[in-house]
């Protein structure tokens, strides 16, 4: 059962967004009680030196400054904690992630919180999550030998734990709009209860 949604967005358009109105027809199937929405259309900053000093200074000796420097990177992290279920809006931009989406990702993936070092390799820390994505392309084949976004969206989302991931394509609108949609209706149909 879903309780908390995260709804992430990235489309630089509002409602004439495919990979939004995807993300609003998945919400509203999972019904959750509690859903936080977070739109990286509007600015995530870059990490920057002072962030990477922030982040590398022990949390008992940051100084308010850097506490500060980290605070919005800590609200992000705890929105994507307190979710059980992500639901990521994903257009492909220039065959990659829009880089709002880049953004955030840099800023919640911090070591010893999003991830941690072992023996054995990396470990993810966010386990226990479900996600669900829904791409949107122009032209690009979701999945496709130049679809650099799912593939990445994938590695990453497991590198911090996250492994039950389901995607719904629209893709390749420009080439034929209807076969888009129908591709989007089956995978819609085929997401796990
Ligand atoms: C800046 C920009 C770059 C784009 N690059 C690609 C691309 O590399 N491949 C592709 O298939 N479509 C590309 N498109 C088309 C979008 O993926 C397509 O319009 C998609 O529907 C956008 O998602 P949205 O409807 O949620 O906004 C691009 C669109 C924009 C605005």
């Amino acid at each position: 059962m879903t309780n908390t949604v995260l709804r992430i967005d990235a489309s630089a358009r509002g409602t004439d967004s495919v990979s939004r109105q995807l993300a609003d027809e998945v919400v509203s199937r999972l019904n959750p009680a509690t859903v936080v929405s977070r739109d990286l259309a509007e600015t995530v900053p870059q990490i920057d030196t002072r962030w990477l000093e922030a982040n590398g200074t022990p949390e008992a000796e940051r100084t308010p400054d850097q506490r500060a420097r980290l605070a919005l990177s800590d609200a992000l992290i705890e929105e994507l904690r307190a979710a059980d279920t992500l639901v990521i809006a994903l257009p492909i931009y220039n065959f990659g992630v829009p880089s709002g989406f880049k953004a955030w990702f840099d800023q919640i993936a911090r070591a010893g919180i999003a991830f941690r070092y072992t023996e054995e390799g990396p470990e993810g820390l966010m386990k226990g999550k479900r996600a669900i994505i829904t791409v949107a392309s122009g032209g690009t084949e979701v999945d496709g030998p130049i679809d650099f976004a799912t593939p990445w969206l994938r590695h990453v989302l497991g590198f911090i734990g996250i492994t039950d991931i389901q995607v719904v394509r629209s893709d390749r609108q420009m080439v034929d709009a209807e076969a888009s949609k129908a591709r989007a209706a089956d995978d819609l149909a085929h997401l796990a209860a």
